[in-house]
Parts: C-alpha cells; sequence; structure tokens
C-alpha cells in the first residue's frame, strides 16, 4: 500500500532502516522537548481562510536568491543519506532537481561534491547550495569551500548552531558510527578524515568535538566571504539580534532553525522564533524556515509568518529508506499537492497571497 502523507512514509520507513539510522535520523537532542515542539508550533497556529476567491488557477513558483523554484521548498542539508538508501544524496538531488525544489547537500554528506552536483548536467536549473561546517582545519575548509564554488553550487550555506554537536542519547547509546563502506565523503577526499568508532559515545559528537571549531565568531564570516564570492545563508538563528547582527555582515538569506530539535534541548521551536526574526531582518535578506514541515498547511503557515520558502528534513529521509529517488519524489509531490489545496481552501492564488492576516490571531 502507498503511503498517503508524510507521517505514513515515516512509520513505513521504520521497516527499511537498521536501528542506529533509524535512531540517528529521527531523535533529538536530550528529552526531544524542542524536536516535539517544532510540531506542536504548527498546530497551535490556527488558519483564517478567505472565501469567494478565484482559485481555480493556482500559481506555487518563486525564487530564491534570485534562482526559480517550483514550489517554495528546498531539502534541508542531512548528513549521511546513504543510510537510508545506496544512491543517498544522488537520488535527493535527483528528485530535488526534477520537482524544481531546492536541495542543500551537507558537508557530511555520503556522496561527493563533484557527484551531486553531476546531476544538473540534466537539469542545469536546479538550485544547489552546500552546506559548511567549519572545521579547526582552516585549509581543509577552504578545499571544501573552494571545490563547492567550482562544482558550481550557488551558495554557501554556513549552519551556525552546531559549535559542538548536541547530546542525542539514543546515538550515545547505540554507539553511532557508519557502517562499513560507507564514508563522510568529502572529508575523506580531502584529508582521511572519517567518523571513528567511538567507546560509550556516538562517534559523530567525537568527531565535532574533536575537528569543527567551537571558537568560531561572527569575524569568520569577513574570512569565509574573503575565499568565497558565492552569497552566504546562515542557518541555525533564532533571535532578532542574531538576524540582524548576519544582515550587517552581509548574509543574503537566513534560516531560521534548531536544526530539527537537534542541538539545544528547550530552545523555541522554529516556527515561533520566525515573527521576530522577519521583522528584525525587514527584507534585507530573505527568511527561510524549517523544523517539522509535515503538511501542506504547515508550509501555508511558514509562509503566512513571513518566511520565503521552507526547508524539509527527516521525511525526505523517510522516501528514501522506503523507495530511493521514487520516494522522495512522492513525498516532494504529496507537499505540492498539499500545499496547493490548502492554497485553495484559504483564498489563495499565488504564494503572495499568503499573507499575515490568514493567521489568528490576525497579524499585520
Ligand atoms: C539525520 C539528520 C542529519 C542532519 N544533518 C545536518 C547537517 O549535516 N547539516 C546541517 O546544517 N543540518 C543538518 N540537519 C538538520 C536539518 O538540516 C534541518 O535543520 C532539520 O532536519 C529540519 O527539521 P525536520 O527534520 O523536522 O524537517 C540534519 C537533520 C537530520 C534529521
Amino acid at each position: 500500500m502507498q503511503p498517503i502523507n508524510l507521517f505514513e512514509y515515516e512509520q513505513l520507513a521504520k521497516q527499511h532502516l537498521s536501528q542506529m539510522a533509524l535512531d540517528y535520523y529521527s531523535s533529538g537532542a536530550w528529552d526531544e522537548i524542542t524536536l516535539r515542539d517544532n510540531r506542536a508550533a504548527f498546530e497551535r497556529i490556527k488558519l483564517r481562510p478567505r472565501m469567494l476567491v478565484d482559485v481555480s488557477d493556482r500559481n506555487l513558483t518563486t525564487s530564491i536568491l534570485g534562482q526559480p523554484l517550483e514550489l517554495p521548498l528546498l531539502i534541508a542539508p542531512m548528513a549521511f543519506q546513504c543510510l537510508a538508501h545506496p544512491d543517498g544524496e544522488i537520488a535527493t538531488a535527483t528528485a530535488a532537481a526534477s520537482a524544481g525544489v531546492g536541495m542543500i547537500l551537507s558537508t557530511l554528506a555520503t556522496k561527493t561534491i563533484e557527484e551531486v552536483a553531476a546531476v544538473r548536467q540534466n537539469f542545469p536549473n536546479a538550485l544547489q547550495w552546500f552546506q559548511l561546517y567549519i572545521h579547526k582545519d582552516k585549509s581543509l575548509t577552504r578545499a571544501l569551500v573552494e571545490r563547492a564554488y567550482t562544482a558550481g553550487y550557488k551558495a554557501l550555506c554556513l549552519t551556525v548552531d552546531a559549535p559542538v554537536l548536541g547530546q542525542r542519547e539514543r546515538d550515545r547509546r547505540n554507539e553511532f558510527s557508519l557502517p562499513l563502506g560507507l564514508h563522510a565523503a568529502n572529508l575523506a577526499t580531502v584529508s582521511d578524515l572519517d567518523i571513528p568508532h567511538a567507546p560509550g559515545e556516538s562517534g559523530l559528537f567525537t568527531y565535532f568535538a574533536q575537528q569543527l571549531n567551537p571558537a568560531l565568531t561572527w569575524k569568520d564570516l569577513a574570512w569565509l566571504q574573503s575565499i568565497c564570492p558565492l552569497p552566504l545563508v546562515i542557518k541555525g538563528i533564532l533571535r532578532g539580534d542574531d538576524a540582524v547582527r548576519a544582515v550587517e555582515c552581509g548574509v543574503k538569506a537566513i534560516v531560521v532553525s534548531n536544526h530539527g530539535g537537534r542541538q539545544l534541548d528547550g530552545a523555541i521551536a522554529s516556527l515561533d522564533a520566525l515573527a521576530e526574526i522577519v521583522a528584525a531582518v525587514d527584507s534585507r535578506a530573505e527568511v527561510l524556515l524549517d523544523g517539522g514541515i509535515r503538511r501542506g498547511t504547515d508550509i501555508l503557515k511558514g509562509l503566512a509568518l513571513g518566511a520565503k520558502a521552507v526547508l524539509i528534513g527527516r521525511p525526505i529521509l523517510w522516501g528514501l529508506a522506503v523507495a530511493g529517488i521514487g520516494g522522495v519524489s512522492h513525498i516532494l509531490s504529496l507537499l505540492e499537492h498539499e500545499l496547493s489545496l490548502a492554497m485553495a481552501l484559504s483564498g489563495c492564488q499565488t504564494l503572495q497571497d499568503i499573507d499575515p492576516s490568514l493567521i489568528t490571531p490576525p497579524q499585520g
């Protein structure tokens, strides 16, 4: 039986994943309060649909940093996608490109920067960004950035909410590590680095502690901008003052995100942080949102509160696990249909019609 929504994909995916992979994909940090609240925040918000609008013809297209998208959706950067399916990030990138949605490739991908970029040979307009984790070893970081630029990625997405890794206790219990034959492909190719096996600890937690730079500050953005002409996107902002700081540093887009509840447990739900950040940014950068988006109505709510587009995370992994590229494509088409239906039912012909007045209590 084919799943008909993203929740059914999640249930089905459990049958296709090892316990270690399922726990790594699904878990949040510590008590998973933020993980749950990301979903609950969408459920708290109620809509005020508009009636008697001609919605026979709906347009879901938009653009992000000047690049067109068929719908206001990007696939969030997620590490180790070959744990779900041997085609991993290539399947995700191909499904994204053929649906006209964006894809952000993780530094910790299990396919290389170049392999994923090659998907653009068949889809020259595909929106691909590279997500960066800044390592202590500056030359390694520089090599990753240069490879992303050379391979034609259109933006650098710097994740700032992970100076150290959040403690995901299921991963700790499982002593998470990659199975034989899987590697952090981009690190292996530049420096022979890999995720270690760490007794009593998640190998990824240990990797972050050993290799990533916890001393990163706003000043380092200038260094990044000096070595790479790509527009900079910052992922992991939850406060208006940080968003303003990012804009002042020349950042072109901000992803309001708590890393899917995987970093600081107890952090605000990303949807709850959105309005403050949209107001603080005041149209000086594009604002994106991720965390807990599972329905077309969730996308509608995010856009109504001022996001230009949203990122979707775990459901893509569920789609991959169930049916590889076909599963990811199906997830994307389910979201497209749900968003289109939600727009029709709330009186919106285009994404521009999705405004704060759709949310209760009336905003703006
Ligand atoms: C398995 C997994 C791996 C992730 N890896 C990364 C990563 O490498 N870089 C990053 O910036 N965010 C990473 N994230 C966070 C996602 O980009 C995104 O913020 C989050 O998953 C969105 O929430 P959602 O899964 O509820 O849609 C990861 C999330 C998951 C679930």
